[in-house]
């Protein structure tokens, strides 16, 4: 198979863990614990850096494979890695770092325009750009999506800003019309407190039962959890991590009005690291009001629950681009993300839809629906 050339934005913790799985699997062959070891023929061992883009001080300039262990990074190292050619890049700043993050991320002071980056892009052949900046970068995230078109490469966003499932319609006509795939967003994590929340609502939907109220409380100890303490910075972390539930529920938006559904991030604590703990509770009603609750603590490390979802989605991304598709990849983003273009009712739905896709039985769908919203 050809190689997959991957531009990461936002060298934190997801992309130490992203970039060590490919070294390792590269070096080892294969590694355990993906979804997926080959989609349509490649592996993960096809995926090459050609762009990294940061904005702290201690990461720029450096080769990505010691970047990863810079600044506030504290994914553990796996093994010794040698560079790989690819030097961290400045990236323009804009809302990515909050006031109270400024000494954990230590941002630089020049002037980046978003053709700069759309040069490195061009430059280095990059088809595949990954957002992985704070989230409640807004500005920067849509700075980062402009970049990709110019510089012609497709776009995956990892955070919780609305790019591929942009309700306007503006950012999935841009990509749609420049030809290039999109997919996002904010990724679903591997095993995450969302895919089984998700998973447990629709469950329990199937079976009958009705779900009266719910609530998922998450804490972790690294940088993105000290990030989101800023609650003007979450609204739309809240509103991807709740619509992914409630999609799942009959009439979902109705828990949302109602005040029946609480879901996200809700503490910093340091000691924990990269590791989250996630509070998952709900409570319904079976045949004759009969109450059914449920309380679960689910307690995983964060970033490689990114990577795996990331791991595939880069694949899929590619997928896309021999494909020719353009605009937003709804059958790939179903499954992997939390708010995807399209919601969909159960993790099961998702999967069979992203088993077409893979096996080119499902045309990308979406396509038409956006064309015809937005002509
Ligand atoms: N399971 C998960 O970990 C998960 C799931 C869904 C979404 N996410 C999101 O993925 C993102 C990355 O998570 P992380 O743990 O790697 O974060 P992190 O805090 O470890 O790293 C963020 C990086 O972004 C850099 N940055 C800040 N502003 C930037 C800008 N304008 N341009 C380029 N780089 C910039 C920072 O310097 C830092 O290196 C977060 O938004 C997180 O919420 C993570």
């Amino acid at each position: 198979m050809g190689k997959i050339r991957v531009g990461l934005i936002g060298i934190g913790n997801c992309a130490s863990a992203i970039v060590q799985s490919v070294l390792l699997s590269k070096k080892k062959g294969i590694i355990e614990g993906l979804l997926y070891p080959e989609i349509a023929g490649y592996k993960i061992s096809d995926i090459e850096f050609t762009l990294a883009i940061d904005v702290d001080r201690r990461k720029i300039g450096k080769d990505l494979t010691q970047a990863i262990f810079e600044g506030s990074n504290i994914f553990p190292k796996l093994d010794d890695y040698s560079p790989i050619g690819v030097t961290v890049q400045p990236g323009p700043v804009l809302d990515g770092v909050a006031e109270h993050m400024e000494a954990y991320f230590q941002p630089h002071d020049m002037k980046i325009e978003i053709d700069d980056i759309a040069r490195l892009v061009k430059d280095t052949e990059t088809e595949i750009l990954v957002n992985m900046i704070p989230v409640g970068s807004e500005q920067a995230t849509r700075a980062y999506a402009e970049a990709a078109i110019r510089g012609g490469a497709a776009f995956i966003n990892g955070i919780p800003v609305f790019i591929a499932s942009d309700p306007t319609g503006y950012w999935p006509k841009r990509f749609f019309d420049a030809g290039l795939p999109v997919l996002g967003d904010d990724v679903k994590g591997q095993f995450g407190a969302t895919i089984l929340h998700s998973a447990l609502t629709s469950l329990m939907r199937d079976r009958g039962i009705i779900v009266e109220e719910t609530y998922q409380l998450n804490v972790g100890g690294n940088t993105d959890f000290l990030n989101m303490k800023m609650e003007e910075r979450l609204s739309s972390k809240r509103i991807s991590k709740t619509k992914a539930v409630t999609a799942t529920l009959d009439n979902g938006d109705r828990y949302i009005y109602d005040g029946k559904v609480r879901i996200g991030p809700s503490d910093y604590v340091p000691f924990l690291g990269n590791t989250k703990v996630a509070y998952i509770y709900i409570k319904g009603r079976s045949l004759l009001g009969f109450p059914v609750e449920l309380d679960i603590k689910l307690k995983v490390d964060d970033k490689s629950m990114f990577a795996a979802v990331m791991l595939d989605v880069i694949r899929l991304a590619k997928l896309s681009l021999d494909r020719g598709l353009r605009g937003p990849i709804h059958e790939a983003s179903a499954y992997y993300f939390k708010h995807p273009p399209k919601p969909v009712r159960s993790p099961l739905e998702a999967r069979i839809l992203l088993e077409q896709f893979i096996t080119g039985k499902q045309r990308n769908t979406v396509i038409e629906n956006i064309v015809s919203y937005t002509q």
